[in-house]
């Protein structure tokens, strides 16, 4: 039996008020791709430090066409990412701009943020289908800029945090790291976090394992370029297979949740850790109620999860599909459900829960 539900009556100010910051956001929405663009054509470097410039001597520094930067930097300006002089029609990024648009090694920089977006834009066509079938979409089956973005989007927060608070926050497992112990990096993409902790830990071993070819393939190139293949191998390999026993400790950064079995995994976690190991989760901050998430970041949590982590894991065997904002209350039950007796939260950052879990 259907209900006849009276229509809310509308309230102008209230419509306008919505329209009006809607703009906003389409300005924003469209402005991805000009950031993408100023990232990988090297505009805003080129714009970092450099004091006023004009459309044409940006142009020539960075080998593009003066006409089209003139139209960027005018839709950067408009945005607040420039500063525009009309007494002079020059151009100028501001320091906090330059920190966080040009400089790759800070905490603060946006660009992979970006780059992980406008990825999704691409792949809206595969995302609208899943929709409709209810099938997943595999992590690998995603354009290249999510392989990529994914990585510089979480390699600031890693690098802030991972060595000075993370590992610190575990009982015990920086004495060993310091001492020499075996790491598995499970889920490690592009081995942006088994390289920091590499570079931290010199007398320590660590595996990188991931599904995905093309990002083993990346993050062992990386490896061998910092000159630490002796000590970091990858291998392909899901969650519930990689090699291995007696590990000090095992990490998974920001994707446990992508997987589609992470009960399996965890207890393979279990079966290969050493007695006295530990398993360190990080997951992307969340409330274990919508209502906590309904912010700024529970927002681009929840759009990454509908584009990527959802189907990423409806796409793998069981298709638990936690989600990106499970929160803590889930992931305790996925991980005592793996046979785990201890689990806490050790720490959190703005974006980032921190749980450890002993056998
Ligand atoms: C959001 S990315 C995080 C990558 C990396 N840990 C980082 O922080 O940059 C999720 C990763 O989990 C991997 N993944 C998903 N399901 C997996 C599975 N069942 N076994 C192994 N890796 C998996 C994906 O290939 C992807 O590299």
């Amino acid at each position: 039996m259907s209900t006849i539900v009276e229509p809310r009556p509308i309230d102008e100010e209230k419509l306008n008020a919505f329209v009006g910051r809607v703009v906003e956001e389409v300005g924003a929405t469209f402005n991805a791709a000009l950031v993408v663009i100023g990232d990988k054509l090297g505009l805003y470097r080129a714009l970092a430090g450099s004091g006023p410039v004009t459309p044409e001597e940006l142009a020539g520094r960075t080998g593009t066409s003066e006409r089209f930067v003139r139209e960027w930097l005018n839709a950067q300006a408009a945005g607040g990412y420039v500063e525009y002089d009309p007494a002079d029609g020059t151009y100028e990024l501001p320091p906090e701009q330059a920190v966080a648009l040009a400089d790759e090694g800070s905490p603060a920089f946006v660009c992979g943020a970006f780059q992980l977006a406008t990825s999704t834009i691409k792949d809206e066509p595969k995302i609208r289908e899943a929709f409709r079938s209810g099938e997943g979409v595999g992590w690998h089956e995603h354009h290249h800029d999510l392989f990529e973005g994914c990585e510089r989007f979480f390699r600031p927060g890693y690098a802030a945090n991972l060595i000075t608070s993370w590992i610190p926050a575990l009982e015990g497992a920086e004495e060993k790291l310091r001492a020499g112990a075996t790491v598995a990096d499970v889920g490690c993409g592009h081995g942006a976090s088994t390289i920091l902790m590499a570079k931290a830990y010199p007398k320590s071993r660590f595996a990188g394992f991931d599904y995905h070819r093309e990002s083993i393939e990346r993050a062992t190139a990386r490896a061998e370029a910092e000159g630490l293949a002796d000590r970091v191998r990858f291998a392909v390999a899901p969650a519930k297979e990689y090699p291995g026993s007696a590990y000090d400790l095992v990490t998974m950064f920001d994707c446990l949740h992508d997987m589609g079995d992470p009960v399996g995994a965890g207890r393979h976690v279990r079966e290969s850790l050493a007695p006295d190991g530990t398993w360190l989760v990080v997951e992307p901050y969340a409330g274990d109620r919508v209502e906590d998430n309904l912010t700024p970041v529970g927002r681009v949590y929840y759009a990454a999860s509908t584009m990527i982590c959802t189907p990423g894991s409806l796409a793998q065997e069981v298709g638990l599909a936690l989600g990106a904002q499970a929160g803590e209350a889930r992931i305790r039950e996925v991980v005592e459900r793996a046979g785990f007796t201890r689990f806490r939260r050790a720490t959190e950052t703005p974006f980032n829960l921190v749980f450890e879990a002993r056998p």
